[in-house]
C-alpha cells in the first residue's frame, strides 16, 4: 500500500475556500460540462415518481415488505425506510453532534486530518491522483467494526465527550437496523435469511461511516458535492440533512432527486450485493448537488462484508442459464481501487465481470 502513503498535493478544506467569501470556485472543482448538475443529456426526470417508500413496522407479519423491499433493490438499488426502530431522538442528536464537529475553529478540525492509507479522520477528498478534479465536500470517515479497527482516538471528542458517546449509539443502532436489512435482502432473493450475513463473514463484517458536510458554493451549478459514484461495500444507510436536498440517483439515465422524509434513512445496495446475488440486486449510480445558500450534512454508515473474504455470486444463484457474472475478489483488494481513483461511476464493479 505504499503508493497510498499521502496526498499528493496539500489539502484544502472546501469549507475554508467557501468561508472565505469567494465568488468564484477555483479550477479544481469545476466539473467537464457532461458531468455538471444541468447536462440535458442525462437530466430528466422520471414521471414524478421518487425511490420507493418502505415501511418496516409490519415486517414479520406480512410478506409485503419484503417484497417492496426486493422489488425496490431490483428496480432502483435505493429505498427510503419508515418505522425502522431507530429513534428520531438519536438521529437527531447525531446530526447535531456533527454539524458541531464542522463548525468548530479549523485548528482543532485538522488534528484530525487523515491520509489516503486508511482515510480515517479528517478528509477533503477521495482518490490521489495528482491534478484531479474534486469534489465540494469535506468529511469524517471513521471504523465501528472489526473492533481492531475501531479506535476512539480516532473519533473527534468535541463537542464535549457527548459526541463520542452519541456516535457510539448510533453505531451500535445503525449496525442492528443494517442487520435486519440483510435479513430482508437474503429472503427476498428466495434465499435463507442468514445467507447474505453468512456470506458476509458472519460476525467478521466491517462498519464505518462517512459524515459528509457539503459548504455553501457560490457556483453550485459547475461542480458537485460528490461525484457519480456506487457504494464499494454491502449496504449503505444514509441520514441525509433534514431540510436540505442534494442527492440524485441514477434511473434509466436520468438523475432524480431524492425527496428527504422527516425521520426516514435511505438505504442503498452496494457493489458487494450487486456481486453475491449475481446482479439481481443493483448498485446504482448515485450524486450530489451543492447550494448556494444552504449547507448541508450527510451520514453515510457502511456495512461491509469481512475484508479478507474473496466474494462471488452465491452458488444458490448461479445457474447453467445465468452463470457468474463476477469473478471472486476481496474486499481489501476491491476498496483500494476508490481509494486510488475516487468516484468513477460503476466502472469498478463493470471490470470484476467474467465475461464480455
Ligand atoms: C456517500 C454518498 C450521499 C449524500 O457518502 O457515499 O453517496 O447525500 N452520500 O451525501
Ligand atoms: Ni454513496
Amino acid at each position: 500500500m505504499d503508493c497510498l502513503q499521502d496526498w499528493p498535493e496539500p489539502v484544502v478544506r472546501v469549507q475554508s475556500i467557501s468561508e472565505s467569501g469567494a465568488q468564484s470556485i477555483p479550477e479544481r472543482y469545476v466539473k467537464p460540462p457532461s458531468e455538471r448538475p444541468s447536462d440535458t443529456s442525462v437530466c430528466g426526470d422520471s414521471g414524478g415518481a421518487g425511490i420507493p417508500v418502505i415501511d418496516l413496522s409490519m415486517l414479520g407479519r406480512c410478506s409485503q415488505t419484503v417484497r417492496a423491499v426486493s422489488d425496490a433493490c431490483r428496480e432502483w438499488g435505493f429505498f427510503q425506510v419508515v418505522n425502522h426502530g431507530v429513534s428520531a431522538e438519536l438521529m437527531r442528536r447525531a446530526r447535531a453532534v456533527w454539524k458541531g464537529f464542522f463548525h468548530q475553529p479549523m485548528d482543532v478540525k485538522q488534528r484530525y486530518a487523515n491520509s489516503p492509507k486508511t482515510y480515517e479522520g479528517y478528509g477533503s477528498r477521495l482518490g490521489i491522483e495528482k491534478g484531479a478534479i474534486l469534489d465540494w465536500g469535506d468529511y469524517y470517515f471513521l471504523h465501528f467494526r472489526p473492533l481492531t479497527l475501531m479506535s476512539h482516538e480516532k473519533w473527534p471528542s468535541l463537542p464535549p465527550s457527548l459526541s463520542r458517546a452519541t456516535t457510539d449509539e448510533y453505531g451500535r443502532e445503525l449496525t442492528r437496523l443494517c442487520g435486519r436489512v440483510m435479513r430482508i435482502l437474503s429472503e427476498g432473493l428466495g434465499l435463507e435469511e442468514g445467507r447474505l450475513g453468512a456470506a458476509f463473514g458472519g460476525e467478521e463484517v466491517g462498519v464505518c461511516m462517512r459524515v459528509n458536510f457539503y459548504s455553501k458554493c457560490p457556483q453550485p451549478e459547475l461542480t458537485l458535492g460528490l461525484s457519480s459514484h456506487s457504494d464499494p461495500g454491502g449496504i449503505t444507510v444514509l441520514l441525509v440533512d433534514d431540510r436540505v436536498k442534494g442527492l440524485q440517483v441514477r434511473k434509466d439515465g436520468a438523475w432524480v432527486t431524492v425527496q428527504p422524509i422527516a425521520d426516514a434513512f435511505i438505504v442503498n445496495v452496494g457493489d458487494q450485493i450487486q456481486v453475491l446475488s449475481n446482479a439481481v440486486y443493483r448498485s446504482v449510480e448515485h450524486r450530489v448537488l451543492v447550494s448556494a445558500t444552504d449547507e448541508r450534512l450527510s451520514m453515510a454508515f457502511f456495512y461491509n462484508p469481512r475484508s479478507d473474504l474473496p466474494l462471488a455470486p452465491v452458488p444458490e444463484l448461479v445457474t447453467p442459464d445465468r452463470p457468474a457474472l463476477y469473478q471472486p475478489m476481496t474486499f481489501d483488494e476491491y476498496r483500494l481501487f476508490i481509494r486510488k481513483r475516487g468516484p468513477r461511476g460503476k466502472s469498478q464493479v463493470e471490470s470484476l465481470k467474467t465475461v464480455e
